[in-house]
Formats: structure tokens, C-alpha cells, sequence
């Protein structure tokens, strides 16, 4: 059964909707914060442009060279009778994970948008009170909107990449985008703006550490949704007027500038009241909430407008990680699409329970040695599954695959022989170089 594909702004906005995620607006901020700042978003920014982009075309064009899902497209590209179609099944496995601790978070992200309207905390001290109380003692609370989070994203991706994921991309990238722009104009307008600014972009190197490397090229894998085929996934559905080089430009800078966007405004906020860059999981939900609560009638408005930008951030990343399951078995096996979504979605969520739990006090045994599982998923995926499967993807198309088949393709969509060749070194070399040197700068403490 052959679906129908994305029209082309489809394509870009969907591609768009799964790179600007909670990783733009929930978790760089609070990176950075973490990890000093601007010599922090320096690296981040090298990593997207030299490694990030590279393998944002690799994926895309893999894709739609194949149009089949992410096991089948690596076996049609490999040489006869190779199986690197076993590359593919880390990315699956690691797209699983991903999706068990994105959709925690979306929960959270519903409840807050509830607190937003009825009871903002007042101060820090009451927010992180608030903030930590969901966290570790309410179970229900969070079972609750985790299962809701589940149930949407599940209802979007089964009706399909056109009718499903399309369509409500369509709707929330643009709404996504005026959301923000409003915070950012606000934002504008507040004292503490040329200080937020400055702490983003004021490098300080002393700061940085080997963790900090690896944090950061982590980061930049997980925020454009590289190395778990996502891309390929989509890619597969592209339309065949969708010039891919243009695509994937158009992409990696809307998902750069949110980023900062999101930053921006963040730091703006707390700095204005007085408040430290907050380094953990928390600062969106603890130290924004409290700063939201010091503008009174307005603040409620705010706070609204940040979460329901978040929500629909989340959403439409997290379809994006549902479906490339989806697609695996839906093609592979011929599973109907409703059997393959909710049964994706099931083990998922009671996976994702797990790991909601492993938060909660009385739970310390889904700890192991000073992570609980939420926070091993959430570092493994990132800074290692994500730059391997990243890696992975480069090699292969830096070297084992037919390489003119992709200039043929890229080429028709207007790259010249030497941007080819650019782009083809940058896989071989820029790429292992990155993820190879983010690993040996932590495991070495080379800094
Ligand atoms: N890019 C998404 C974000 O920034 C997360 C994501 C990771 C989505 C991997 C798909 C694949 O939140």
C-alpha cells in the first residue's frame, strides 16, 4: 500500500516541526545555563553548521532515494548482499527511547499549562516546591497528562503522513512561531534584555569542560533530530519537486533560531528579576513560573502563551519520533497503521511509565549510580546513541554506498559537482571528527 506524500511547504514545516522540540525551548536554555554560556552555544553552533547540516541532507536524501522505511532504504543502498541494514535498528531502538522520556515531559508541559492559568507559584521557593512536589510525589498528576500526551501524539500519527502528521504541523509550526515571537517582543522590551543577550553570546571559555563538548554536540544532534532517521523517514515521503539542499538549509536555521529565540527570552526573564540561570531539568517549570507570577495579570498570559508553545513544540516532535516505528512496521511487516501506532504507543507508555516513576521518591531503584532512568535515557540518547547513529549515517554515505546516485538526485536539485564533493568530506571527515572528539574530550578530560 503506497501513502500519499507531503506537499512541499509540508515537508519543510513538518521537517521543521520535528527539529524545533522541547529540545529548542526546554532543554538548551538550560544546557547552556549549565554549561557556561556562550563558549557553551559557540560549540553548539560549530557542531550544527559543520556536522548538523551534513547529515540533515544524508538523511533526507537517503530517504527519498529509497522512499521506503528507514531498514528498507539502508538495504536498498548497501552493496549487494551487505547488511548494513542493521544500522537502521539502532536508530529505531533509540527513537523508542527518546519517545518514552519526551512524552514525560510533554505531561508536564500540559499540567503547567493548567497551573499557567489558575495558580502561578509566587515565589522561587514555592515553585520549586510546586515543581518538585509533581516531580517526586504526585504520581497521579503525572500518570495522568503522560497518558494524555501519549493518546495525541498516537491519534495524529495513525491517520497518516498526510491526513496526521501534515496536516497538524500545518496548523502548529506557524502558531508555534507567532507564540514566540510575542514572548520575544516582550522580552525586547524588558531591562534585563542586552544581559540575557549577552550571556548567550559572551564566550567563556574557562567554563568549558570536556562534558561540556560532549553536552554540546549532543545537544546539536538531538535538537535537528539527527542520527535516529527521523529525516529518512519523512525524507521518504517528499515530494519530488522538494529540492532537498534548500530544504534542509531551511530547516537547520529555523531550529538555530528558535533555539536562540527560546534563550534569549528565557535569560531575559530570570535575569530580570534577579534570578540565576537555574541549571537543571527544572528551569522552565520552577524559576519562569515564579518570574511569570512577579507580572501579575499579565504574567498568567505569558505563561500561557510559553507552555502552549512548548506543548505544540513537543507534539510535533514527538510524532516525528513515533514514526519511524510506525513506518517500520506498517511497511516491513504489513501491519495496519492503526494496529502499528497504538501498539508502538503501548509499549512505549509502559516503558515511559518506568521511567516517570524512576523520579518519584520510593522509586530509587530505577536508579543506577547517581542517574535514575529518566536521566540515563535522556543522556544516552543524546550524547551517545544520537552521535553514533549519526556516525553511522556518515559513514555510509560517505563510504559505502553508491555515492553517484545521491549526486545524481542532489544534483537535480540544483548542488553543483563541488558542493557535492564539499558536502560528501564533511561526512567523511567533519563528521567522525565531531562525534570521535566529543567522546575523547569527555572520556580523556582533554579539557
Ligand atoms: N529535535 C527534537 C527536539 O529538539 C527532538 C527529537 C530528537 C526529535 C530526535 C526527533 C528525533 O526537541
Amino acid at each position: 500500500m503506497k501513502e500519499r506524500g507531503f506537499t512541499r511547504i509540508g515537508f519543510i514545516l513538518a521537517a521543521a516541526g520535528s527539529a524545533v522540540g522541547l529540545g529548542n525551548i526546554w532543554k538548551f536554555p538550560y544546557v547552556t545555563g549549565e554549561y557556561g554560556g556562550g563558549a557553551f552555544v559557540l560549540i553548539y553552533l560549530a557542531t550544527l553548521a559543520l556536522v548538523g547540516l551534513p547529515l540533515l541532507l544524508a538523511e533526507m536524501t537517503t530517504g527519498s532515494l529509497s522512499r521506503k522505511e528507514p531498514v528498507s532504504a539502508y538495504e536498498d543502498l548497501s552493496p549487494e548482499g551487505k547488511r548494513y541494514w542493521r544500522f537502521a535498528g539502532l536508530k529505531l531502538f533509540t527513537g523508542f527511547l527518546i519517545l518514552t522520556f519526551y512524552t514525560v515531559v510533554i505531561g508536564w508541559i500540559f499540567y503547567y499549562l493548567f497551573i499557567s492559568l489558575t495558580h502561578l507559584p509566587a515565589t522561587p521557593e514555592e515553585a520549586t516546591a510546586l515543581f518538585m512536589g509533581m516531580l517526586q510525589e504526585d504520581a497521579s498528576t503525572q500518570i495522568f497528562f503522560h497518558a494524555m500526551a501519549m493518546l495525541i501524539i498516537g491519534a495524529i500519527v495513525y491517520r497518516g503522513v498526510k491526513a496526521g502528521i501534515e496536516r497538524i504541523n500545518l496548523v502548529l509550526m506557524p502558531a508555534l512561531i507567532g507564540l514566540l515571537l510575542f514572548l520575544f517582543f516582550y522580552a525586547m522590551g524588558l531591562e534585563a534584555f542586552g544581559e540575557a543577550v549577552a550571556f548567550m553570546f559572551a564566550a567563556d571559555f574557562s567554563r568549558l569542560s570536556g562534558e561540556a563538548v560532549m553536552v554540546a554536540v549532543g545537544q546539536a544532534f538531538f535538537s535537528l533530530s539527527i542520527g535516529m532517521a527521523v529525516l529518512m523517514t519523512y525524507g521518504a515521503f517528499v515530494d519530488k519537486k522538494t529540492r532537498l539542499p534548500g530544504a534542509a538549509l531551511t530547516v537547520g536555521a529555523m531550529d538555530t533560531a528558535i533555539a536562540l529565540i527560546a534563550g534569549v527570552v528565557i535569560f531575559a526573564f530570570l535575569f530580570q528579576l534577579g534570578m540565576e540561570p537555574a541549571q537543571s531539568v527544572g528551569m522552565a517549570f520552577i524559576s519562569l513560573p515564579a518570574a511569570f507570577y512577579q507580572f501579575g495579570a499579565a504574567g498568567h498570559l505569558l505563561a500561557a502563551v510559553f507552555f502552549l508553545a512548548l506543548a505544540f513544540a513537543g507534539i510535533t516532535s514527538a510524532i516525528s519520533i513515533l514514526e519511524p516505528s510506525v513506518a517500520h512496521l506498517n511497511q516491513r511487516y504489513r501491519m495496519n497503521r492503526a494496529k502499528a501506532t497504538w501498539g508502538t504507543v503501548l509499549v512505549a507508555y509502559l516503558l515511559g511509565l518506568l521511567v516517570l516513576l524512576s523520579n518519584l521518591k520510593g522509586f530509587e531503584w530505577l536508579s543506577l549510580g547517581e542517574r535514575n532512568l529518566f536521566s540515563w535515557f535522556d543522556f544516552l540518547t543524546a550524547a551517545v546513541f544520537l552521535p553514533l547513529g549519526g556516525l553511522l549515517m556518515a559513514i555510509f554515505v560517505g563510504f559505502i554506498t553508491d555515492r553517484e546516485r545521491y549526486f545524481h538526485q542532489l544534483h537535480e536539485h540544483g548542488l553543483s559537482r563541488s558542493a557535492f564533493n564539499l558536502w560528501i568530506a564533511a561526512l567523511r571527515y567533519m563528521v567522525p571528527l565531531g562525534v570521535v572528539g566529543a567522546i575523547a574530550a569527555k572520556v580523556l578530560g582533554l579539557i
